[in-house]
């Protein structure tokens, strides 16, 4: 540990330094909790999808309401527990820099981001909705997040500028485009006219087929900026260090993140394929979803060639395997994209069921497996404990969940092209040969076998919770004696 500061080019001694890792421990044990609410809501879903009466006549469970508690729950809740508690652990560590500013803001970071998830769902599920795909919540809880989200980023680039290194590693500079691009999309694409304070109803102050392109620019960059740059933020600052490797190329990984944000920024529009929106608009969104697949894959093989000559560790770190198999995932969902992005491709894929094969891919595959193996590695760390509960529990949490994974997508795709194929069938006279019930009939065996991945994805992810509390609640400690004068929630050590 560094106790200098850089300041005007220059190594001053700046005091002792410790890091701000209560506020880590917290959104790692919510990210915990709620991917188990995201994947049970997930299932629960899933099983209105096969069985309609589980929708129990009620408007509070119907699937309509329910849907965004999960994808909510998964992407920001989960996700973004994990990608702000990881944000806040790499900063400090990179950066050689306790968080910017009093604990309490970070605090109030942590607390107000919950305090927004649960009244998000809520609103939801009393029926309250923008009707905004990932951006439901109406406008009182759009401007609380936004209060929340100017802190933490104040919070980020506070601790960047009073660095005790040099030189700002790659890791950040993704969390940087996270914060940042989703604060400018959330802001834009929320821009509505309440029509009552207390009644929560407000429109778009954009229409017609604008609105569609302003929704889809927000909810393709939420793919790249929030689903994506944060994520590979992580990448490149677990993996390398779960395997005891530089990154394989750190030229490659500047260039993976100038040709992502550029590129990404543009591709919204496929989205809109075959809609109102001008042609050219859609084919510019073609294209750019196209050249997406260079970057992507190249940030694929910087990821995974940073095990070059440590591929053994992956028979004994069951987290370095999550990581890895993620990082697999990540390819395979940045190369169907870009297929998908096809126009012909895409006359056959939108509205199917393959678009939730790919969104799932990517998201059970990339997101959830990368987040598994960077919290599988910080808890021992945070909690100082001498390794995990159960290394054999974390690989039995891998392999149900893999095989979760390939039986979820696997229906998917089969489920998607069944209908897309059946819906553009004709007779010899020109009339469609299958009504829209036929199709959905087709389906119900993959809908159940959906149901299936999705519980075994689910039976992993209690897995994971309980051999993480048994971690915590642990008689292992590092440093014996020390562990055990923390609360759970307590102060940090002094910095690693
Ligand atoms: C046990 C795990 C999971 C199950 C069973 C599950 C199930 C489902 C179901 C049934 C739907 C609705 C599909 C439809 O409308 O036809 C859905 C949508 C969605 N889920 Fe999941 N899910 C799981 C995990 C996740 C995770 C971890 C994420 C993200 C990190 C996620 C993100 C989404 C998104 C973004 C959608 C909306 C897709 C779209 O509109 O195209 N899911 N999920
Ligand atoms: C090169 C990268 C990628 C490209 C070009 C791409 C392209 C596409 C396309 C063409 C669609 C279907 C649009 C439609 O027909 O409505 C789509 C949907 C989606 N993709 Fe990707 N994708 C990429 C990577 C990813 C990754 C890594 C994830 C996430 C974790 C992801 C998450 C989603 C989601 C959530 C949707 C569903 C949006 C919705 O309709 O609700 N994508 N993507």
């Amino acid at each position: 540990m560094s106790k200098y500061r850089v300041q005007d080019g220059a190594l001053v001694d700046g005091g002792p330094l410790t890091y701000n890792d209560d506020v880590v421990r917290k959104f790692t044990i919510a990210a915990v909790i709620w991917a188990i609410v995201a994947f049970s809501v997930g299932v629960y879903i899933a099983t209105e999808l096969c069985w309609p009466s589980f929708n129990l006549g009620l408007p509070w469970t119907n699937f309509g309401r329910l849907r965004p508690v999960h994808t909510s729950a998964a992407i920001f809740a989960f996700g973004g527990s994990t990608l702000i508690g990881t944000a806040f652990y790499v900063v400090q560590r990179t950066c050689r820099a306790r968080l910017w500013g009093p604990p309490a803001l970070a605090n109030f970071v942590f607390w107000g981001y919950q305090f927004f998830i649960v009244m998000a769902a809520l609103s939801y599920v009393m029926g309250f909705s923008k009707s905004r795909e990932y951006a439901e919540p109406e406008w009182h809880l759009d401007i609380w997040l936004t209060i929340i989200w100017v802190t933490f980023a104040v919070i980020y680039v506070g601790t960047l500028v009073k660095r005790r290194e040099p030189h700002i590693y790659v890791a950040n500079w993704f969390y940087l485009a996270f914060i940042l691009t989703i604060a400018v999309l959330h802001v834009v694409n929320n821009l509505t006219l309440p029509v009552s304070w207390f009644g929560s109803k407000s429109y778009s102050l954009f229409s017609g087929v604008q609105d569609a392109l302003v929704q889809w620019w927000y909810g393709h960059n939420a793919v790249g900026f929030f689903l994506t740059a944060g994520f590979l933020g992580m990448m490149y600052y677990f993996i390398p260090k779960a395997a005891n490797r530089p990154i394989y190329s750190y030229r490659l990984s500047i260039v993976h993140f100038w040709s992502l944000i550029f590129i990404y920024i543009w591709a919204g529009p496929h989205h809109l394929l075959w809609t109102a929106l001008p042609d050219w608009t859609q084919t510019l969104g073609m294209v750019f979803s196209i050249m997406l697949w260079m970057p992507s894959w190249g940030g694929m093989i910087n990821g995974l060639m940073t095990l070059s000559g440590a591929w053994d560790k992956l028979r004994t770190d069951p987290g370095l395997r999550f990581s890895v198999t993620a990082v697999g995932f990540y390819g395979m969902a940045t190369f169907e994209g870009p297929v998908m992005s096809i126009r012909n491709v895409n006359a056959l894929s939108h509205y199917t069921d393959w678009g939730i094969g790919h969104v799932h891919s990517g998201s059970l595959g990339w997101v959830a497996f990368i987040s598994f193996g960077a919290i599988y590695y910080l808890v021992p760390k945070l909690w100082n404990r001498d390794g995990l509960y159960s290394v054999r529990l974390a690989s039995w949490h891998y392999w149900i969940a893999t095989l979760g994974i390939v039986v979820y997508i696997v229906a998917m795709w089969v489920a998607g092209i069944t209908e897309g194929l059946m819906w553009r069938a004709y007779d010899s006279h020109g009339f469609l040969q299958y009504s829209f019930i036929e199709s959905v009939v087709a389906v119900h065996p993959f809908m159940v076998m959906r149901l299936i991945g999705g519980l075994l994805f689910l039976t992993g992810g209690l897995l994971m919770a309980y051999n993480l509390a048994r971690t915590i609640a642990g008689t292992k400690p590092l440093i014996p004696g020390l562990a055990a004068a923390w609360p759970v929630l307590g102060a940090a050590p002094a910095g690693e």
